[in-house]
């Protein structure tokens, strides 16, 4: 690295006879970043970097993670001060706008985001077309593509009335989206909305409510379903909101670009882990048989992997387990089921993972998806609706990213490029002569 003329710090890389001067950029916090955007046509090569470990995509003032330090923050307030101190609606207020709001604001925001949680009477008929032992997942991903059909003044990118209208949208009609999805699946009667509920109490009252009982939602498990929100809020470049990214930069409408982002999210890597974790716990059963799991999980030849355990980026602990490991005690504390069998097996397996070498030398520590499924365990949902709840809780996040990017003078159609590795050029053979 070194300095050139005008004070630009620059990288030099030399390739063959060709030497290119690359200019460093430095954030507000973390690692430099290295422009490389003129080296293809400077020194006509790519650079190679598949699954992005040493790729940034992007500027971003959203989210900064310190995957070494386990730090995570939105707009640089830390992730354990707003589990503690927020709620989602305001964690939202402020990942869309980039500051905490005033109590007017915060009125205002919640006022717009109540005025918009129905959807279109007409969905109902889009939800029937489903089988009903369909994920609820494959319902979302589907009917929030559809929104795109039913809300046609909010789909110009290229209108900031009309995105602001879209990000409202999404964030009050997830909630009643995966709820539905899930009372289809059950066979119960779809429960419309309640504005005079917090969003969390809405949410739990549209999943469990019927028609023919009065309601009334736990208070303990509003307040924690609120928690598990906020953790899962925004969580930078991550892969289903660089799909979400990726989706948008074609231009395509906000809509479309969070059911792409839906999609990816259902994935056991990513998003569906929660429900693969607790089925994993469930399927242990006893701590007794947590050796055997941890045997499969360390043999390269066994496919098996420990789910709710390792992260990309954090490399010391998720603080965002730390947060929900600490829910998950008072939760089912507070309901009196502390002595869950399946806690006990999550708790001894952490304590059996974190003292084995391999789990100690690969820095694989549980996630943030290790303990949220014991809390929505405890609450009474299937694991079928685990993935949706990340899904609701994420679209917050989704939606500040893309209205980032379209607004980023930097932002381009994005097209990564390859190492081709198939044939070289040869002729066509007539299928006879085949
Ligand atoms: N159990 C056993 N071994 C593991 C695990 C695990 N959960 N995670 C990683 N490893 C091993 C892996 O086999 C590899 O070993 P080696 O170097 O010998 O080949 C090494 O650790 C590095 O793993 P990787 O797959 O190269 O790491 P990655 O950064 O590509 O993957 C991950 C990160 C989260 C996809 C992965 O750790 C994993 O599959 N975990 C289980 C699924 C999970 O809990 N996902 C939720 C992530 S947090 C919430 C979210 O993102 O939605």
């Amino acid at each position: 690295m070194g300095t050139d003329m005008s004070d630009q710090r620059t990288a030099t890389l030399t390739v063959g006879n060709t030497r290119v001067e690359l200019p460093i950029y430095s954030p507000t916090i973390g690692p430099d970043v290295i422009d490389i955007r003129k080296l293809y046509a400077e020194a006509d090569v790519f650079t190679f970097d598949p699954s992005f470990t040493s790729t940034a995509s992007c500027d971003s003032a959203i989210t900064y993670i310190d995957g070494d330090k386990g730090e995570l923050y939105y707009r640089g307030y830390p992730i354990e001060q707003l589990a503690e101190q927020s709620h989602h609606l305001e964690v939202c207020y402020l990942l869309l706008y980039g500051e905490l709001p005033n109590a007017a604001q915060m009125r205002d925001f919640e006022n717009r985001v109540t005025r918009h949680t129905m959807l279109h009477e007409q969905i109902q008929y889009f939800f029937r077309g489903f089988r009903r032992d369909a994920h609820p997942m494959a319902t979302m991903v589907g009917v929030v593509g559809a929104l795109s059909a039913f809300y046609h003044d909010s789909l110009d990118n290229n209108d900031p009335w009309q995105r602001e209208v879209a990000a409202i949208r999404m964030i009050a009609k997830l909630p009643t989206i995966a709820a539905w999805a899930y009372k289809y699946s059950i066979g119960q009667p779809f429960i419309y909305p309640k504005n005079s509920l917090s969003y969390s109490e809405n949410f739990l009252h549209m999943c469990f409510a019927v028609p023919a009982e009065d309601y009334t939602p736990n208070p303990v498990l509003a307040k924690a379903l609120d928690r598990i929100m906020m953790l899962h809020a925004d969580h930078e470049q991550n892969a289903s909101t660089s799909t979400v990214r990726l989706a948008g930069s074609s231009g395509a409408n906000p809509f479309a670009c969070i059911a792409a982002g839906i999609a990816c999210l259902w994935g056991p890597a990513h998003g569906g882990a929660n429900q693969a974790c607790l089925e994993m716990l469930r399927e242990i059963g006893t701590v007794d048989r947590i050796p055997e799991y941890i045997r499969r999980a360390k043999d390269k030849d066994d496919p098996f992997r420990l789910m709710g355990f390792g992260h990309r980026v954090y490399k010391n602990f998720d603080p965002r387990a730390q947060v929900m490991k600490q829910s998950a005690d008072e939760v089912l504390g507070l309901l009196g089921i502390e002595n869950n069998p399946t806690l006990r097996v999550a708790k001894e397996l952490e304590r059996i993972a974190l003292e084995d070498e391999y789990f100690i030398s690969k820095k694989l520590y549980p996630n943030v998806d290790f303990y949220s499924g014991i809390i929505l365990d405890a609450m009474g949902f299937p694991t079928s609706m685990f993935t949706p709840i990340f899904a609701i809780s994420r679209t917050v996040g989704w939606i500040s990213q893309w209205r980032e990017m379209v607004v980023d003078k930097d932002q381009r159609i994005g097209r990564p490029r390859q190492r081709y590795i198939g044939p070289t050029r040869r002729d066509y053979t007539p299928v006879e002569s085949r």
